[in-house]
């Protein structure tokens, strides 16, 4: 599974990716907002910190003005993607913009179908939001496995399942049982996937023993 991170913080971003386990970044306008950046100054940044796919999120609702703004952001740098709504414009946006092989991220998606469209569309990338889901009463997970099974059933489909809207780990280790591509995180998630008391427990036990013996390694 590729991990994104899900901010336009770029402090963020460098100690994170300083890791070399991030393989892109996902932006939106609200993201944007909270980062009190430039758009395109804050975009160009990531995409010289992350060599991945960095999306960036277009701000109109016309296919027309979705495409005008494709293309004032494709040019930022060669490993931005562009983000569009699951709109019927969107959707259009999507078809003229992967026909020219541009890489396209569909986000707001909330369902099996608008998923299927979005792959016929020819989608890079596809975003359920899971988080928002749940946050409804209803379980995100659910739709993943219902996209990953759909998207199993046919060869032609190459869109890659982009879990968004991700608020646990747990939520990140279901998706990858199911088979999804990609888990865009907030820095904080991706943090906490590497903690378990145990092991910090276990640590501590493991260095006082090693003390205990004298002994150096170098
Ligand atoms: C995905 O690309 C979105 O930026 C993001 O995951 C939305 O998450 P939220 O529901 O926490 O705002």
């Amino acid at each position: 599974m590729k991990f994104f991170v899900d901010t336009a913080d770029t402090a963020e971003i460098k100690d994170l990716a300083a890791t070399g386990l991030v393989d892109g970044v996902t932006t939106n306008p609200s993201l944007i907002k909270k980062s009190g950046r430039d758009f395109f100054e804050v975009i160009a940044e990531i995409c010289e910190i992350v060599p991945g796919p960095v999306s960036a999120e277009v701000a109109a609702t016309t296919l027309d003005g979705m495409l005008a703004e494709a293309a004032r952001l494709s040019p930022i740098a060669p490993n931005v993607t562009i983000k569009v709504p699951l709109t019927w414009d969107g959707l259009k946006a999507t078809k003229r913009l992967s026909a020219e092989g541009v890489k396209v991220n569909v986000t707001l998606c909330f369902s099996a179908a608008q998923a299927l469209l979005a792959a016929k569309a020819g989608a890079t990338y596809i975003s359920p939001f899971i988080g928002r889901l749940d946050d409804i009463g209803l379980d995100g997970l659910d739709l993943i496995s219902d996209i990953c099974q759909i998207y199993d059933q046919y060869e032609s489909i190459q869109t890659e399942v982009l879990v968004a809207s991700v608020r646990s780990p747990g939520h990140v280790i279901e998706a990858a049982k199911m088979g999804a591509h990609v888990a865009t995180l907030p820095p904080a998630v991706l943090r906490q996937l590497a903690l378990h008391p145990l092991t910090d427990k276990g640590l501590a036990a493991f260095l006082a023993d090693w003390e205990a013996t004298g002994q150096k390694i170098v």
